[in-house]
């Protein structure tokens, strides 16, 4: 079989490893792919906004499988171009996808199936929206309709900053069209997790919990980013709390596709607040996270071309999923400067020697080869992604190969996995 994957991220690179290792996967094209993709893959030179070129090429390969990685294809309308060119395609429809392309949309499906989410108003007016935020509690959220490349969630703390978020949203167009509408919501207190399910229109089943690192720095301190670490399992969601995200929130979410003609099908990824009052949804994204993929995939045993199969041929009832019992980390290395302004082009060292390590798996993001040299060419740069029999022991080895990794302006946090280890020592 052969199989192509689009996109360029570290999420890429783990899926483009997980598919090699399939019995039945024969040969891995990846559009455009990265300095460590291509050491796997083949890599064309097409960007994921080449739908028709990527068709074609699908087609004429043939191509037996393409998964997509980032949301943008696939708000757009990836997967449909490929079924109407019967081109087997893993991933939601444009209508599927609008989970995550309209922040709208996916509160109003929460709304109608009852799944527990913030408390929520919806504004296309500016002297509406500031007229709400005279009244409302601070912090308050802000949320562009639309996607906004992780820029359009604005955590308020105060009403000043809650009135800038709904101006430079509505008045001053600053995401474009994605802020024409605005979602201002209540702003949920506890711990933040993802929760992934494969989903096949109907059956779906969840793979093992993760929780990201949004913020820039130490601490939960400074920008959202695309996300700075991420570790598997997380001790805070207990089997019982699984029961409960699967039951209130999966089941409805995923009959309520249906019913609305739009089934879902590919990888659903809620991203959750702990709070005192049980889960709740803060958003869906209709792909992989990036960097959950590069926590879950090393723990996943089950061969993943096969699932990605039984999910497009509706045969996810039958299937049981096995897992690595050990924790996986990943600590995201990126230029100094993001998520504002990097530079690029920077050498990069030490890849070969972290490689080596036990258990470590180096996952690149923003890389190009030249020659014999690696070279940076985005924020987020490497994934440094290790297993240990405890959550303890993989970060100790992914911190090890970190510091094997060299290159001019490299920023980490150095604080991934804290709170779950603080959760384990309080028990
Ligand atoms: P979103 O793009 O909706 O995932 O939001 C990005 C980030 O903003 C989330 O990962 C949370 O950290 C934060 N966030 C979003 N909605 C809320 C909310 N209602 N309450 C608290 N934090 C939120
Ligand atoms: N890590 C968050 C995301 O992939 O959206």
């Amino acid at each position: 079989m052969k199989v192509l994957v689009i996109g360029s991220g570290g999420r890429e690179h783990a899926m483009v490893w997980k598919l090699i290792k399939s019995t039945r996967v024969k040969k891995v094209f990846a559009a455009p792919g990265n300095g460590g993709i291509s050491e796997l893959a083949e890599c064309l030179p097409l960007g994921v906004e080449k739908v028709v070129d990527l068709a074609d090429f699908a087609a004429s390969s043939p191509i037996d499988l393409t998964v997509v990685g980032p949301e943008v294809p696939l708000v757009h309308g990836m997967v449909d171009y490929f079924r109407q060119r019967k081109l087997p395609i893993f991933g939601p429809t444009k209508a599927a996808s609008r989970l995550e392309g309209s922040k709208i949309f996916a509160k109003q499906l929460m709304q109608r199936y009852n799944v527990p989410t913030a408390r929520f108003q919806i504004f296309q007016d500016l002297s509406e929206a500031l007229n709400q935020l005279k009244n409302s509690p601070m912090p308050v959220v802000v949320k562009a309709d639309g996607l906004a490349g992780g820029k359009g969630a604005i955590v308020a703390e105060s009403r000043e900053e809650a009135i800038q978020a709904v101006t430079g949203m509505l008045r001053e167009h600053l995401l474009g069209e994605a802020g024409n509408q605005v979602i201002i919501e209540e702003c949920l207190q506890g711990e933040e997790v993802s929760v992934l399910a494969l989903v096949d229109g109907s059956n779906f089943i969840l793979l093992e919990p993760s929780q990201d690192h949004k913020r820039a720095l130490d601490g939960d301190q400074g920008p959202n980013t695309g996300g700075m670490g991420a570790y598997s399992p997380v001790p805070m969601a207990s089997p019982d709390l699984l029961e409960e995200i699967r039951s209130k929130i999966f089941e409805p979410i995923v009959v309520g596709m249906a019913n609305e003609g739009c089934p879902f099908q590919g990888i659903l990824y809620a991203g959750l607040m702990l709070t005192a009052q049980g889960p709740k949804v803060l958003e869906f994204n209709v792909r992989f996270g990036d960097p959950e993929a590069q926590a879950i995939l090393p723990r996943l045993k089950t061969d993943f071309f096969e699932l990605l199969l039984a999910s497009m041929e509706g045969r996810l009832g039958e299937v049981q999923l096995t897992w690595d019992p050990r924790a996986c980390a990943c600590l995201v290395l990126a230029s100094q400067g993001y998520p504002g302004k990097y530079d690029l082009g920077r050498e990069i060292t030490g890849v070969k020697e972290a490689a080596e390590l036990p258990d470590t798996l180096i996952f690149h993001a923003g890389t190009k080869r030249e020659g014999s040299r690696l070279l940076t060419t985005g924020g987020r740069v490497l994934n440094v992604a290790a297993l240990g029999e405890t959550l303890e022991e993989a970060l100790k080895k992914v911190y090890q190969a970190a510091d094997r990794i060299q290159f001019e302006g490299r920023q980490f946090r150095r604080d991934i996995g804290a709170r779950a280890l603080r959760h384990a020592a309080s028990r």
